[in-house]
């Protein structure tokens, strides 16, 4: 729900008896109906970021007073987790045999209204939204995401004859990137944005599933959605949405330079004057130190103190010797090459040197699964490592450690830093992407200003990792004092969403007055 009422302007035209009614939020804007669509949003179902970003902007955005509603395909567990669901349409869906049930409901504790895309052959399956129960790809994600886009099409033109009409489609990732492609095939059409979260996962499917998806066939042209001779799903969002964002203002530069590109780098050049990068927030209710029911013991900036019994129990918890003055280093991520999860494993003989501890949280890539696994037993008394996801202890090692390492070799935005700063957790990260956007090195004249909040590094290897902790474990020896204040300037930072929902709504007013016109 909103939490300030609509301010109500009347303008008075020339004469008396003409008035114009308009209704403004607090920005003097009138508000929007938006659809927020993505493959994963917290509560119903996550497996990443993206879930954290789609299960919390949307509620910033009706905070601001706009009536933003979510969708996303039914699986069991979206399903599970909804409140109130009930059937609102039936539609006819090309390429799906039998109707496809439209739901709608509720998510999470903001109470966001929701629309499930339920067609049971496609997403009625256990595993993840991506991968099957053994982690390959779902073969047939190339029809579940076709089907899921051209049913999001239809809501944004009211062919659901829904009692509510989007007037802006907010797509996110590959899954949803033929949405502004189909769409601006109409001319009585919501405007379209899209963004970037990941730019390593494109969508790419043979031209066989082109046809098969029976998409327009003007779309297969390289100014459409024709990459190398392949269908490529996120360039019917970059090439064809009125506005593409991204999740850092840094990772927006990197993206437009070959290094990190992957070959659509002059697409988005081409695209830059429509293209920005927006930091992501966080969501203040489910990541809160001062109340977070996960952790042992709340604290806040100013009862900094109390996270040390935070350290103990995430200590006990994974069997290791308990002292609040034994250096706690952390890692919570996904087990794959983007997070340099190789590079700790790389400098961890070093950090035991140094006597500290170490605890991993992760899942992903069975080689690197199995060598966090060797490393656990190699350092029984010194490092934890638990393999699998776990939303409870992800909170207590943010509430727990004293160090959060994130070496990632590229990162659109990251969150966990975002979460390590707000639980006074001092972030060790590369200079890339949103990390560098989020964390203020420790330097001389940074901590004469006040404003230092973790240790950046450059290169992606282990001596450059290795410099950065080196310098994180010289300043745990520092006074206390000195850490406390270096931890709880972090802490004091607003990460909440305010702002960037500010961002968003301003770009889809932009979007709305000023649409884009594609070449096919
Ligand atoms: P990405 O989206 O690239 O995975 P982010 O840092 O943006 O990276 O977000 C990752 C999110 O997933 C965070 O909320 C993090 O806590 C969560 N997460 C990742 N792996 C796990 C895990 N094994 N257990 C619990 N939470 C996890
Ligand atoms: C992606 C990115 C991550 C970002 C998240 C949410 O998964 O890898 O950096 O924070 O999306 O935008």
């Amino acid at each position: 729900m909103p939490l300030f009422t609509l301010e109500l302007k009347i303008a008075l035209n020339k004469s008396l008896d003409n008035f114009d009614i308009t209704l403004i939020d607090l920005a003097g804007n009138p508000p929007l109906n938006i659809l927020f669509a993505s493959s994963e949003a917290t509560p119903l179902i996550k497996t990443g970021g993206l879930a954290d970003v789609a299960g919390s902007l949307p509620a910033a955005l009706r905070t601001s007073g706009h009536d933003c509603r979510l969708v996303l395909p039914a699986y069991p567990q979206a399903m599970e987790h909804a409140d109130d669901l009930q059937q609102v349409a039936e539609l006819d869906i090309p390429g799906y045999l039998g109707k496809v049930r439209l739901l709608s409901g509720f998510s999470g504790p903001h109470g966001v209204p929701l629309y499930l895309v339920d067609a049971p052959y496609f997403f009625d399956r256990e595993g993840n939204p991506y991968l099957t129960p053994e982690g390959y790809n779902w073969e047939d994600n190339a029809n579940r995401f076709g089907l899921f886009c051209k049913t999001i099409v239809e809501i944004g033109l009211n062919n659901a004859r829904l009692d509510w009409k989007p007037d802006l489609v907010h797509a996110n990732d590959w899954q949803t990137g033929l949405v502004p492609a189909l769409l601006s095939r109409h001319t009585d059409r919501p405007a379209t944005v899209f963004t970037i979260h990941n730019l390593a996962y494109q969508g790419l499917f043979d031209l066989e599933t082109f046809d098969h998806l029976h998409l327009p066939a003007e779309l297969w042209s390289p100014e459409g959605l024709e990459f190398h001779s392949q269908l490529s799903f996120i360039k019917g969002g970059i090439a064809f949405a009125d506005r593409i964002t991204t999740v850092s203002p840094t990772y927006a530069e990197e993206v437009q330079t070959p290094a990190f590109g992957y070959g659509l780098e002059g697409l988005l050049q081409h695209r830059s004057h429509n293209f920005s990068g927006i930091l992501n927030g966080i969501d203040y209710h489910e990541w809160d130190p001062a109340s977070d029911p996960n952790t042992a013991a709340p604290f806040t900036a100013d009862s900094f103190e109390k996270k040390a019994e935070n350290k103990l129990a995430l200590q006990q918890e994974f069997g290791l010797p308990e002292d609040e003055h034994i250096q706690l280093f952390g890692y919570i991520g996904r087990l794959v090459e983007q997070k340099g999860v190789d590079l700790i494993l790389q400098i961890l003989p070093g950090i035991m040197d140094s006597g500290a501890q170490v605890v991993l949280l992760g899942s992903g890539n069975p080689e690197l699964e199995q060598a966090l696994k060797k490393i656990s037993s190699k350092y029984h008394s010194r490092v934890g490592v638990y393999i699998g996801y776990d939303e409870g202890l992800a909170h207590r090692i943010e509430a727990g450690c004293d160090c959060f390492l994130m070496p990632s070799r590229f990162e659109p935005c990251g969150l966990n830093q975002i979460y390590s700063l707000r639980y006074g957790t001092i972030p060790i990260v590369r200079r890339t992407g949103g990390l560098a956007d989020t964390v203020v090195d420790v330097n001389p004249h940074t901590l004469a200003d006040g404003s230092a909040t973790g240790f950046l590094f450059d290169n992606a290897d282990g001596a450059g990792l290795w410099g950065a902790v080196e310098r994180a474990i010289d300043f745990y020896h520092r006074p206390e004092v000195e850490w406390c204040i270096l931890a709880t300037t972090g802490m004091r930072q607003d990460l909440s969403w305010e702002t960037s929902a500010k961002h968003y709504l301003d770009l889809y007013q932009d979007a709305i007055i000023s649409p884009f016109s594609p070449s096919v």
